[in-house]
């Protein structure tokens, strides 16, 4: 296959992800490999969905630390319960954020980031990993994406 992706010229979200999802499950098709699975997920969202970050947080011992991204530098690790990543770990659970200074603990790893959704990767009834998307529009992320997002990170747990 040809690493481009195709997406249609509308933002719509439904639209986006009817056409992105089965590129990046192609991608994941025949890739057992963690890392490289991660990265072009995280690529494939970034430009797919048009955000400012895209990428995952991996659990190390007590922490979660920086994986495979897109977007502007962020924070290396985070900690149990700290952020919306590390309350998504502590909660496993999807945690979608309206507008991240309501938020009490966000970690700001960008002041242009408005909106966020944190879904935790689960193996095995334990949260390995968690998927995060940071947008600078407020309240851009809805059920249409929880839905997409968890399906994929179905998917991406059989990779670790
Ligand atoms: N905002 C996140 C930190 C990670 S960055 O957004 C990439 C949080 O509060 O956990």
């Amino acid at each position: 296959m040809t690493e481009t992706l195709i997406l249609p010229e509308t933002q719509d979200r439904a639209t986006r992800y009817h056409a992105l999802i089965p590129q990046i499950h192609a991608l994941l098709q025949d890739e057992d490999d963690l890392i490289a699975s991660l990265a072009n997920t995280a690529a494939g969202l970034f430009h797919g969905l048009n955000v400012l970050w895209a990428g995952f947080y991996l659990v190390k011992h007590d922490a979660l630390v920086l994986g495979p991204f897109q977007g502007p530098i962020a924070c290396s690790r985070i900690k149990l319960g700290h952020g919306v990543c590390g309350q998504s770990w502590a909660q496993r659970k999807t945690i979608v954020v309206d507008d991240v200074d309501e938020f009490p603990g966000h970690i700001a790893c960008s002041s242009a980031s408005k909106s966020e959704i944190v879904v935790p990767i689960l193996r095995q009834n334990q949260v390995v990993g968690v998927l995060d998307i940071d947008s600078i529009h407020l309240k851009d992320f809805s059920d249409i994406d929880r839905v997409a997002l968890e399906d994929l990170t179905r998917v991406l747990s059989t990779k670790f």
